[in-house]
């Protein structure tokens, strides 16, 4: 009797924590991101790419690899000068003329609805086939949380959290629901690839930036989240009920890497010198490899080298060598 008491309990103990703890499993090796292999770039021809932010820094480093590469790029920014520049450079290096700019602060939920069905009809393919929640600000309010502030409480600017989060969730939401509305007519099944811009300030202590750190913690909470089938019922919101849409769901955490996030309003690189960068290409790289590979639920951290401490490949490394089950 004790025995299948224990054998129950052992049962019952494994159920939970599976339930509760899906990604503590051990990875098999097939689910690890092979790091030294060439990239699929064929992968990117003749997919259309939505990419917040994309006026300028690693966006625009995105929207010129893949564009290089085949695809048709639809910036969406808030930074209309740079934003129609940055098309100009698209349709140069691609020689296509497809590229667009849609003007969207994306922060408002009007605007992003707006925003995406504009980039629907700019696609020449239809539909939606990458979705980079890219769009991002720094620190909104410097002087929250401090013993020495006015004698009258002050309401702290929250617009990092409203940016870098919330207008995250926002695109996540809308890259849904039009890969899902895209592919109803579609013959044949299609896959939709969100990528959602992480930090290592979503994996660590930033004490100089608390609301960024707070919302990049977010952002790996969402993709925990996304990437995972339900626990308690056979639902997975990765896989429509019609079975035309599949979604993969991935995160990038750059380290410190030299775009205006880091400068001042004069241009000023805003951090001390010891601090040292990414490179943006190897940003770039992973953001390509991770929209390129054929699972989903990936998480990438780019490092500098010496950083890295021997971890990945060149200053890459995957984060949870967890594959969520799709
Ligand atoms: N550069 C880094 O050190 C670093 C490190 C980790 C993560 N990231 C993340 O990468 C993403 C891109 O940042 P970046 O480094 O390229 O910075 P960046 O400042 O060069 O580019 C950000 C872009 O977002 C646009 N933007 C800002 N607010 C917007 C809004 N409300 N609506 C629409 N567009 C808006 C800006 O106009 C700009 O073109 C951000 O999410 C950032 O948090 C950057």
């Amino acid at each position: 009797m004790t025995g299948f008491k224990e054998k129950r309990k052992e049962k019952l103990e494994s159920k939970v924590r599976e339930l509760v703890h899906p990604t503590l499993e051990p990875p098999s090796p097939a689910d690890i991101m092979d790091l030294s292999k060439s990239i699929d770039y064929s992968a990117l021809r003749g997919k259309t790419a939505l990419i917040t932010g994309a006026a300028g820094g690693l966006g625009r480093g995105m929207a010129l690899e893949w564009a290089k590469n085949g695809a048709t790029i639809v910036i969406a920014d808030l930074n209309e000068k740079a934003g129609k520049e940055t098309v100009e450079e698209l349709k140069k290096i691609s020689g296509s003329d497809s590229h667009t700019f849609v003007n969207c602060n994306v922060v408002s939920w009007d605007a992003q609805v707006a925003m995406f069905k504009q980039a629907i009809n700019a696609s020449p393919n239809g539909g939606i086939d990458i979705v980079v929640a890219n769009a991002g600000i720094g620190e909104s309010d410097k002087e929250a949380f401090s013993l020495d502030g006015p004698q009258e409480p002050k309401k702290p600017n929250l617009l990092t959290l409203d940016v870098d989060l919330n207008a995250l969730v926002y695109t996540s939401h809308l890259a849904y629901w039009a890969f899902g509305q895209a592919n109803k007519n579609a013959g044949s099944p299609r896959t939709g690839t969100l990528l959602l811009l992480g930090s290592v300030a979503s994996l660590t202590n930033t004490p100089e930036t608390p609301l960024y750190g707070a919302a990049k913690h977010g952002v790996l909470g969402l993709f925990r989240s996304l990437r995972t089938p339900h626990l308690f019922t056979e639902t997975n919101r990765n896989k429509s009920k019609d079975g035309k849409t599949n979604v993969k769901v991935n995160l990038l955490c750059p380290y410190f890497t030299d775009t205006n996030i880091i400068r001042d309003e004069s241009g000023k690189k805003a951090l001390p010198d010891f601090v040292q960068l990414s490179k943006i290409e190897k940003v770039i790289e992973a953001a390509t490899r991770l929209v390129t590979d054929e699972k989903g639920g990936k998480a990438l951290v780019i490092m500098p080298e010496s950083l890295a401490k021997g971890r990945g490949k060149g200053g890459i490394w995957e984060l949870e060598r967890l594959q969520a089950k799709l």
